[in-house]
């Protein structure tokens, strides 16, 4: 798909990740819609990002564990920009709770994980493929995590809400074709993230010594793949892994 003069909706564009995302698709000539829910001064600065490169761009408030909030955000998007055509299901909630700790992991904790990180992506996804259909075809790429394929993670909750987070994109993939691809990038340990940031010095280190590649990913290689992703025309259902080469050996 040739991306300038799109419109692209990012999730979570307030934070580290979703942030090089939607400065990407602008590098890229999209015009971007920068979602967030609470930081408003981190949405600020990427709308001024991406207006510095050139294109439009539109702060939307949308809290995605909210049922109500979805479709109207969406409506609004695309009504401000004319049309809808990309959209990156990046943000996410998650807490510290340790697998062994099965009691500190409330039924509260868990539904918000799922509400957030999997109801909310897909209320997100219907919602945008009525316009993404209307003009044409679309994409859609999620943000997984490596926790998603392997044990491991900051909660089993987040984990597993990962791992169908993956699912949700080939079962998406097949709901939507052929006017819709729908694509996952799944990192590890991405580098100068605030949740990167949170964990212990050794545990980031280990993560980067046991990399083949001897580094940790960096934001923007999660922007590129995602951008790759919205570019590429016979790619669908598939999830990509961006960790530097832990996963695989
Ligand atoms: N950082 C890593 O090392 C890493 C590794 C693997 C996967 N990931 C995944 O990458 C994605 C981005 O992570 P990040 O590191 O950039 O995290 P981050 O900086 O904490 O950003 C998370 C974003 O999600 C938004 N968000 C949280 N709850 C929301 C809700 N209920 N409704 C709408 N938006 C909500 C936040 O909005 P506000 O800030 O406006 O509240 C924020 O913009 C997530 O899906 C995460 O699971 C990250």
């Amino acid at each position: 798909m040739e991306l300038a003069g799109k419109v692209a909706l990012v999730t979570g564009a307030s934070g580290d990740i979703g942030g090089a995302i939607a400065r990407a698709l602008a590098a890229a000539g999209v015009d971007v819609a920068v979602g967030y829910v609470g930081n408003a001064d981190g949405a600020a600065s990427c709308v001024r990002d991406v207006e510095a490169a050139g294109r439009r761009a539109f702060p939307i408030q949308c809290d995605q564990a909210n049922i109500d909030a979805i479709d109207p955000a969406v409506d609004a998007v695309a009504a401000h920009f004319g049309r809808l055509d990309i959209l990156v299901n990046n943000a996410a909630w998650n807490i510290g709770i340790p697998f062994p700790e099965l009691d500190a992991l409330t039924t509260d904790i868990w539904d918000r994980v799922y509400d957030t990180n999997v109801r909310g992506p897909f209320q997100l996804s219907r919602a945008a493929a009525r316009h993404m259909r209307a003009a044409g075809g679309g994409r859609i790429v999620n943000i997984a995590s490596v926790a998603g394929l392997s044990p491991g993670g900051s909660s089993i909750a987040y984990a597993t809400s990962k791992a169908a987070l993956i699912h949700l994109t080939r079962c998406l993939a097949v709901a939507l074709a052929p006017a819709i691809t729908v694509n996952c990038v799944a990192p590890g340990l991405v580098e100068n993230t605030r949740m990167a940031l949170r964990l212990p010095p050794e545990v980031a280190q280990g993560a980067r010594d046991r990399a083949i590649l001897r580094r940790a990913s960096s934001a923007e290689d999660i922007a590129e793949q995602t951008v790759t992703f919205c570019r590429a025309d016979s790619v669908t259902g598939q999830t990509l892994i961006v960790d530097a080469g832990i996963f695989f050996h």
